[in-house]
Order: structure tokens, then sequence, then C-alpha cells
């Protein structure tokens, strides 16, 4: 049932080049640049007129929430606010009628998002689900929604339901901004031509899992992990962390890089390693310079980059190459490494890497 693969994680991680796709079937005909979503139909109207945009989910969910944020804000110019259900349902928080509440979810049965779903139905928001359990509870709550196909998904830390997220969430962002005039023709053409393309790029992405075993046979007995990401590579740095603590149990922490030298940076010695997200976008700059930043104080740098980076390479421990595409759909390629590394580092270090202590697959106490 694992298809050959040791683990339902590594067989999870594997198969997103199917699942994105499976995410995208029926919604994106690249051939005539055209996007629809039969979820979306009905509220068309009010997706484009909202005055603000709600998202409410937990753990990789709401990382999913906020690379959203940047993609609704950017391509729709719709205000939005990414809420932890759990924070949000216990603050009173101000939500009307001309809300939108789009509430994410891979198992679609967590408690605290279900519970934010009641208190923003209660306000008469509209609430639309991303979910990829067909039938659950959070897709029975919602007025519509669109379900991420990625199929089941057996491992406790999410991989291949997170990638699906995103990629709905990308086709919403896409037609919403359409719809309101607010992408130019030329650049959504040209998204949904680099959508298309992301399956093979995440399959080759997926070439790179024996340099980056090796990579992890390095790091496997160290006891902190810092990662670094801006703008769209932020919400991959939280979600890269978060994968190493859950299965390694290795503490991680991930930050937008320009944090750093807030705080962070107070940790940065020789025995510090420092995942930095920093592919050709258009924070590249300055995210060289957070990475000279690490080095002057003798951090060690795993670096994702561009494929044909020559900066980098010249500074960085060790570089790990994934495919060029538009910066807006990068987290589905950065991430695929990031999964990959805290894999191999807890199957090294004898965790359980399915079945992590202390975790289950649906949270459903609060
Ligand atoms: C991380 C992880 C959790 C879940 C969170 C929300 O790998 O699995 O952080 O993302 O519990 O779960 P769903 O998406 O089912 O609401």
């Amino acid at each position: 049932e694992k298809g050959g693969y040791e683990h339902f994680m590594l067989k999870e991680i594997f198969e997103q080049p199917r699942s994105i796709l499976d995410s995208m079937r029926g919604r994106m005909i690249a051939e005539n640049n055209h996007l629809m979503m039969g979820g979306i139909r009905e509220y068309e109207n009010k997706f484009a007129n909202a005055q603000r945009i709600l998202i409410v989910a937990c753990g990789t969910s709401w990382h999913a929430g906020l690379v959203a944020e940047y993609l609704i804000e950017d391509l729709a110019r719709i205000p939005v606010e990414v809420e932890y259900a759990s924070e949000f349902r216990y603050r009173n928080p101000i939500v009307n009628e001309n809300d939108i509440v789009i509430a994410i979810s891979q198992s679609g049965e967590t408690a605290d998002t279900l519970a934010a779903i009641e208190l923003a139905k209660s306000k008469g928001a509209t609430i639309f689900g991303v979910c990829n359990v067909v039938g659950s509870s959070i897709a029975r709550a919602t007025d519509a929604g669109a379900y991420t196909h990625a199929g089941p998904e057996i491992g406790v830390a999410s991989t291949k339901a997170f990638t699906a997220q995103v990629t709905v969430l990308t086709l919403i962002a896409m037609m919403i901004g359409s719809k309101r005039g607010a992408i130019e023709t030329s650049k959504l053409y040209e998204l949904i031509a680099e959508l298309e393309q992301i399956p093979a790029k995440v399959e080759q992405t997926l070439k790179l899992d024996k340099q980056i075993e090796e990579i992890s046979a390095i790091y496997k007995d160290v006891t902190n992990f810092l990662y670094l990401g801006r703008g769209y590579n932020f919400p991959v740095a939280l979600e890269g962390a978060l994968k190493l603590k859950e299965i390694s149990y290795i503490h991680a922490e991930g930050y937008p890089a320009a944090e750093m030298k807030h705080g962070p940076i107070a940790l940065i010695d020789e025995h510090m390693p420092v995942v930095v997200i920093a592919t050709k976008d258009s924070s590249y700059e300055k995210i060289v310079s957070n990475i000279q930043e690490v080095k002057a104080r003798k951090g060690k740098v795993i670096a994702i980059v561009t494929e044909g980076d020559t900066t980098i390479p010249a500074m960085a421990d060790h570089v790990i190459e994934i495919p060029e595409t538009s910066e807006h759909l990068m987290p589905l390629l950065s991430v695929v490494p990031l999964q990959l590394l805290s894999y191999h580092i807890a199957v090294m270090r004898g965790c359980n890497v399915d079945q992590p202590r202390n975790l289950a697959k649906s949270v459903t106490v609060e």
C-alpha cells in the first residue's frame, strides 16, 4: 500500500507531480487560457466585490493560507487577513456579511477551524472551504468550496495536501484577479503557462532526493535549525521548520529573513544550520545579504537556489538547485526539498516519520 516506498510520507512527497495535477484537473485548460472552478461560479461576483477576505486555518494549512494572502493581494488586489483559527474564534473578531472567509483544512475535521467557521457564519459571512477530505465536517459546514483532490494523505506530516492547497488557492487568486480586472491578461496567461509546467518541475525537483539525503546525514545530530525566506518563500520557511520539528523532534524556527537581525541572529554560531530559501525573485539581492550575515557569524548555510545561480554557491555551505518559475508559484517547488530534508533527517534519527509522537492526523480536540 506504500507503493514500494518505505514510508507513507515519502510516497506522498513523491506523489506531488500527480496530486498537483489532480488539484488543477478540469479547472485550468492552459491551451486556451481558460480557468473555471465549479465551487466558485455561484460566488464569483461576491468574491470579485469582496471588501476583504479572511483566511482561517491551523498548522500547515495556515501556511498555505499565508501563501494565499500574498497571491490574492498581489493578483486580485483584495485585502486579506490570515488567522490561526484558534485565535480568531476566541478573540471577538470583527466579521460581517460582506466578508468572505476561506477555511483551509486537509482533514476537514480540525475542531478550531470548524469553530471559527461557525463563528463567522453566525456573523453572516460567506464561508468558502478548501478541504481534501470529501464530505468532511468542514466541507459540509461551508457555503461553497473547492476540494484539493490530493488523494488520501496518511503520513501525519502534511506534504501533498499543502501543495494541492497552494495550487487551488493560486487558481482562485488568478480567477478573482481576472474577474476584477486586477491582473493584466498577459501576466495571467504567463502564470497559467507556468502553472501548467509545475508538475514536471516538481518531478525534476524530486531528483534531488539523493543529494538532500547526503546533506541530511551531515546535520542529523544537531539540536537546532533556522529557516529563512522572504516574500512567497517566507511561509515556506515556516513550513520547512514545522516539518522538521514534527517528525525529527529537532527544534527549528522559521523566520522572515529580514527579521533575523531583530533577534534570532544572536543564535547564530558555527553550530547553527540555517536553511535559506533564496530563489531568484524580487527579494533576491536582499536575501543574498542575509546569507552574508549568517556566514559572517560562521553559521552553516543550506541554500535553496534557482538553477544556474552563481552568486550563492560561492557563499553557501550547500546549495540545492531547483527549477526556475514565477515567484508566485515558487512555494510549490521550494517546499519540496524541505519536505525531503525533514524526512531523511527523521529517518536517520530513527524516528517514526508516519506517526510522530504526540501528534494525530486530525486534531479534533480544542
Ligand atoms: C502539519 C500538520 C498539522 C496540520 C493541522 C491542520 O504537518 O499536519 O499542522 O496541518 O493540524 O490540519 P488540517 O489541515 O487537517 O485542518
